[in-house]
């Protein structure tokens, strides 16, 4: 098996595909990127729309938008929530690497998602993929945290702390620990397990724990690889796929971000 043929690991999966969907509903994203669609951008695609923070909003507001994620549990919370508002989005499980779908796009839009799975073959071709689904003159907004943000991660990149991993499991209790709408109990737990530098990708574990009335009764434990990668990379990247014009703007304002910039948002044009 080839580096290209290999699965992206993520754990978006079972409890922790719920926690999305009871506890990620909100930020300054979903009407950030809103803004963009509403200019012309439509149609569009949500691409890595997990459980629907983006979308559901978007739909409900009248716009034709789509959605594709690698996690048939983040897609199925997606799709409950639609159908409690009366809406049928059209959702397609695939990994973004793999995209290919039946229309093509005025605006695709990558939030949160661009470098999971951890594979850097697989990162660029869905930059190409992408590409392949915007329509000429189409617009990419994709957002990127940048590596020395991520204060779980970032400390681990020297040598003598590569060597200390992987980090103990924090004990069950002392993770983030939240009540569902229906009484649940939810505890996620996360920790390092190994970092490479060179190839900026690291390995995390999380245990995800679920009681009802009281008693325990689901524990599950997921991987996530994610290849990191720093702004100006990634604008190689983008203009060596083919996009022009990208611009670059922080925290989903519209300023150009500075060295105390976390999220870097991509913005960048497929030639006419
Ligand atoms: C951090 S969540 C963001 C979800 C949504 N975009 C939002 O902002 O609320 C990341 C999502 O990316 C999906 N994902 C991870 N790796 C992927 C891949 N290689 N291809 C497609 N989707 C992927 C996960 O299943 C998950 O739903």
């Amino acid at each position: 098996m080839t580096r290209g043929e290999e699965q992206p690991q993520t754990w978006h999966h079972g409890i922790v595909a719920s926690w999305w969907a009871e506890f990620n509903l909100t930020g300054p994203e979903i009407s950030y990127f809103q803004k963009y669609i509403e200019d012309d951008g439509e149609p569009a695609l949500d691409v890595a729309c997990g459980t629907g923070r983006l979308l559901v909003p978007y739909l409900r507001a009248g716009l034709d938008v789509d959605g594709c994620d690698l996690s048939a549990d983040m897609l199925a919370r997606c799709r409950e929530r639609a159908a409690a508002e009366g809406l049928s989005p059209n959702l397609y499980a695939q990994a973004m690497h793999e995209l290919e779908l039946p229309r093509k796009y005025k605006t695709i839009v990558l939030c949160g998602g661009f470098g999971l799975g951890g594979n850097r073959d697989q990162s660029f071709e869905s930059l190409r993929r992408i590409y392949e689904h915007l329509e000429p003159g189409g617009l990419l907004l994709l957002d990127n945290e940048v590596p020395y943000a991520v204060a779980g991660i970032w400390p681990h990149w020297p040598k003598e702390e590569r060597r200390a991993l992987p980090k103990p499991w924090p004990e069950l209790g002392a993770g983030d620990h939240r009540q569902g709408s229906d009484g649940a109990e939810y505890e996620l737990r996360s920790r390092v397990v190994e970092l490479d530098p060179l190839t900026q990708c690291v390995t995390l574990e999380m245990r995800a724990d679920l009681w009802r009335d009281g008693e325990h009764v689901a524990a599950e434990e997921h991987v996530l690889k994610m290849s990191m990668y720093f702004t100006h990379e990634l604008v190689g990247l983008l203009e060596l796929t083919g996009f022009t014009d990208v611009t670059l703007r922080g925290d989903y304002t519209h300023e150009e971000p500075s060295g105390d910039t976390d999220f870097i948002v991509f913005i960048a044009r497929k030639p006419a």
